[in-house]
């Protein structure tokens, strides 16, 4: 049966190492120790040299392209990577996505469509040669005028990558289209750019590194189909070298056929993360060519093992040597210092257009490790590999990574170099609120630091591979993150989903995301899958389980890999196949629904067990709805936590989704059975699409903090649950309710505290001390009359914080706090503005929404502005944004081209208007 095969086979692999124990660790350990080939080491206290610089190239080529929406008119060539069922999305009969069959052949063996010269791309992740597949003969889309260097794309827009072109909107307000967040994400789009090659890459071998392209793109070069990659979320490199031409202009096309019903969220549209033109000599480290690997560490000295593949490009052997330099980074991802470690130069010949891997490996002495904050920090350091032919330097490739020793440990959990760490972590969908999918540094570093305020240290990316960048931030920032691939297998979950075309992608798929990503230290766990339909099946679903934990074991067999499971029972088959148990929701039970954390407990007593997706509590920021329900995970009704004519969620914090709990009732569970390692919550900030419960909004409820990154209660109620040490205390709600006086109105506070007294006015409201499994501290019966609420708390019997809230009168003015006063002039930095509406002493008016219009002076620009409001249909790029609940979001960029003093004005009707000035510098 599969469940035993898999299971003794992974163990018996450990126990044939000599490794005992039940910790997982061990196991990768013995598996990793058998896989690597030590060739030669040595200690090499300090070294002189700094590596060469590179005879390899790599230019981001993100800048000047042009876009256009749609496929030439009058086009009678069929362009479709492959036929799509039809589908009646909007349930009125018409079916989308349909479009006429073209009328012409692409080529004459009768083909109709491009996946036969697309599929060859998936070649050097399809382990299996005689999987591999061969080009049919013809160069499909030759004749199409946007693919030709002749073709005057002046008229296009002229936009800089990364690129959404969905985000601008305008919104669809009606239709079912909730699920992708209302944004016109699908459709065709084509993207130009005329590239200069040097004549000095003559001879040399010339790629083209996507980074993310939403979604089937097919790339052509002076004309000729290059080859593409339909998964939106990876990272793709495309070999040019054959139709390019050096010494002279190059004309690149890309078409993106971005499906309608792709996703369950918003997937953005476009060419929306960097592209590279990486230029290496015929001899040359391949992509992502550089794996490290650390075996034992401790604190005195870690063993480095670096493989290197390299590439032959050429019609003729090659006989080359490596040597590897190790260096220290500094915080900031620099390399300092002199070399701290040297792997011996070894060689090795190399056929004709074929591979050779070089083993080498080396010893760190004292070795800074990376670790979580606050108790650790987030070492790294950088392989520098200097490949050599007949005495001369042919490239040089840098392999970053940490040296970090993580073991999973069924009794508790996941342990970072000795030290137990609980998973507080986070889901985040891709798209960055406001600006969508097209990934910004800034944007995503802003959403890591919020988080790492509220105490978070662990990031699921969900249910896709991430930007390199952000995991380049994990790294930098110490985050423990689970590295997911795909959200569905054969089952759709969507029309239009991953599932057209796992059988012929899953397998380039999943090595491709676990060859880019394998060496980011912030890595700690695989996911094969989310809530696949595949958990229904049994031996079918377990069969595919098993292929893809397999492949995640031959590329990397130092991680564990996982599924999130919501459905599949400690019974069942799935659960048998993967390293860890991830359950989402089921661990903590839902309501009526009983946890099933026992159950897997007694089952696979030798596997950890993590919720990778825990509370998924359901609130609009600064949304107070009453009569306040008694329940602490309570659904969203419309007589109890739902409003549903302003379709807007209680922020009291007690309401989940049908299939989900609030984070009180998953604590008490977690707190009930402590060998759970942790929680990944859905989600850390809410994101577009998916708004359950109300269908008609843009964007959902789930998120601790808003769209625009405002926090909601809930940050407080984290924060004091995952920084137990941080002295505060959070009331709520507000308390400014003209026309509730005399009735109930309930007092919540969040606090890291464990006893607290309440005060209206000065009169107590009674002091409370936290139960067994309570979580916050809740008066339930206090009657509202304007004027002061306070509360003074005491941790251990010690006065520990205090806090107030008070009645604020109408709002006469603005404020605007910029996150950050001085920003770079690249063109991609970011300010995130804060606009308060504030009363006449300067208290924010909590529930005020007025209409506030922004501008700007000097060398900047507005990218977005938003509130958080998940029912706001306004366009984000609008200058004109309604305040919610007191707060709006403006963000801001400076140009590209000139620095300088950028002003941002807003403006309310009868308010006082305010002003904020934000530096643009080179290099601030
Ligand atoms: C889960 C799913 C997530 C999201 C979430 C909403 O079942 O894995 O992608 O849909 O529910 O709470």
């Amino acid at each position: 049966m599969a469940r035993a095969r898999h299971w003794n086979s992974f163990k018996s692999a450990a126990q044939a190492d000599g490794e005992t124990g039940n910790i997982m660790t061990t196991i990768f350990k013995a598996r990793r120790m058998a896989a690597t080939l030590i060739l030669s080491a040595s200690i090499i206290p300090a070294l002189a040299a700094a590596a060469p610089s590179s005879p390899r190239e790599s230019v981001s080529i993100s800048r000047n392209w042009r876009f256009t929406k749609g496929d030439p008119a009058g086009l009678t060539t069929d362009l479709r990577y492959d036929v799509r069922p039809p589908i009646d999305d909007a349930g009125d009969g018409k079916v989308a996505d349909a479009r006429p069959d073209a009328a012409v052949k692409v080529d004459d063996s009768g083909a109709r469509v491009l996946k036969p010269w697309i599929l060859p791309s998936a070649n050097p992740f399809i382990k299996d040669p005689a999987r591999h597949h061969v080009r049919p003969a013809g160069d499909p889309g030759s004749d199409v005028s946007y693919v030709q260097a002749g073709f005057d794309d002046s008229k296009w827009t002229p936009v800089d990558l990364p690129h959404d072109w969905a985000i601008a909107g305008p919104f669809i307000t009606d239709g079912p289209y909730g699920g992708m967040g209302r944004l016109p994400s699908w459709g065709i789009g084509w993207y130009r750019k005329a590239l200069d090659i040097p004549a000095s890459a003559r001879g040399k071998s010339i790629f083209l590194d996507v980074e993310g392209a939403m979604s089937y793109a097919t790339v052509w070069l002076n004309g000729h189909l290059v080859g593409g990659w339909p998964y939106g979320y990876n990272s793709f490199r495309l070999d040019l070298t054959p139709y390019a031409v050096p010494g002279g202009r190059n004309q690149i096309a890309i078409r993106l056929d971005n499906p309608q019903a792709s996703a369950r969220w918003y997937p953005g549209g476009g060419i929306y993360r960097d592209i590279y033109l990486t230029t290496t000599n015929k001899v040359h480290v391949g992509q992502w060519g550089g794996t490290v690997r650390t075996p034992q560490v401790s604190k005195d000295r870690a063993t480095v093992d670096l493989a290197l593949t390299l590439d032959n490009d050429g019609d003729t052997a090659a006989q080359v040597s490596v040597a590897t330099m190790l260096y220290a980074l500094d915080a900031q991802g620099r390399r300092t210092g002199r070399g701290v470690a040297s792997i011996a130069r070894q060689s090795t010949s190399i056929a004709p257009h074929a591979k050779a891997v070089l083993n080498g490996s080396t010893i760190l002495t004292n070795p800074r490790l990376w670790g979580p904050p606050p108790t650790q920090s987030p070492n790294r350091y950088v392989a520098v590999s200097t490949v050599t032919q007949n005495g001369k330097v042919i490239d040089s490739y840098e392999t970053r990574f940490g040296v970090r020793k993580v073991e999973f440990d069924p009794n508790r959990g996941i342990i970072v170099n000795g030290e137990h760490i609980p998973l507080r972590g986070v889901n985040n969908h891709h798209d960055l609120g406001a600006i969508g999918a097209a990934f910004n540094r800034r944007a995503a570093q802003r959403q890591l630091e919020i988080l790492r305020d509220m105490g978070t240290n662990a990031v699921r990316m969900s249910h896709n591979p991430p930007a390199p960048e952000l995991l380049e931030l994990t790294d930098r920032m110490g985050f423990l993150v689970m590295d997911e691939v795909f959200d569905s297998w054969e089952k759709k979950k969507t029309p239009h989903d991953f599932h057209l075309i796992f059988p012929d992608w899953h397998e380039a798929d999943l090595r491709a995301m676990l060859r880019r990503d394998r060496n980011h230290p912030s890595i700690i766990m695989w996911s094969v899958g989310n809530e696949v339909g595949e958990q229904y099946d049994g031996e079918a679903g377990a069969k595919i389980g098993l292929e893809l934990v397999a492949i995640a074991h031959e590329e990397d067999p130092t991680r564990p890999a996982t599924g999130a499971m919501n459905y599949a029972k400690a019974d069942m088959l799935l659960p048998t196949t993967v390293d860890l148990i991830s359950l989402n929701y089921q661990g903590a039970g839902i309501r009526g629904i009983v946890g099933q954390y026992p159950n897997f407990r007694a089952k696979f007593p030798d596997k950890v067990i993590l919720s990778t997706e825990s509370a998924s509590a359901l609130s609009s920021r600064g949304e107070y709805m009453f009569p306040v329900s008694g329940s602490i995970s309570g659904p969203v009704r419309p007589w109890s936590g739902g409003n549903p004519d302003t379709h807007q969620v209680s922020a009291y914090e007690m309401h989940a989704s049908d299939f989900g709990s609030s984070p009180d009732r998953v604590w008490a569970a977690d707190d009930q059975n402590p060998y759970v390692a942790g929680e990944f919550v859905w989600t850390g900030f809410d994101y577009l699409g998916e708004p359950t419960p109300y269908y008609t909004s843009r964007s959902s409820y789930s998120g601790i903090l808003d769209l625009a990154g405002f926090p909601k209660d809930r940050f407080w109620l984290y924060q004091a649950r995952w920084r137990p040490d941080l002295k505060f205390a959070h009331i709520l709600p507000h308390w400014t309710w003209p026309g509730r006086e005399g009735q109930v109105t309930p007092v919540h506070v969040f606090s890291s505290a464990d006893e607290a007294e309440l005060f209206v006015n000065g009169k107590s409201q009674g002091r409370i001390k936290k139960r067994d499994y309570e979580y916050r501290f809740r008066w339930d019966y206090v009657t509202y009359e304007p004027g002061e609420v306070r509360v003074d708390t005491w941790k251990k019997g010690q006065p520990w914080a205090s806090a107030t809230v008070r009645t604020v009168g109408e709002a006469t003015g603005l404020s605007l706090s910029p996150d950050r006063a001085t920003i770079a002039h690249d063109g991609r930095d970011l300010a995130f503005v804060t606009l308060r509406i504030l009363d006449k002493g300067g208290n924010v008016v909590p529930s005020a929404k007025p209409r506030i219009d922004f501008s700007i002076e000097g060398p900047g620009g507005i990218v977005a502005t938003d509130n958080g409001d998940a029912t706001d249909m306004t366009a984000f790029p609008s200058h004109q944004r309604n305040a919610f609940n007191g707060l709006a979001l403006v963000i801001v960029k400076g140009d590209s081209k000139r620095a300088g003093k950028i002003i941002v004005h807003a403006k309310g009707a009868g308010l006082t208007g305010a002003t904020a000035t934000i530096t643009s510098r080179p290099n601030p």
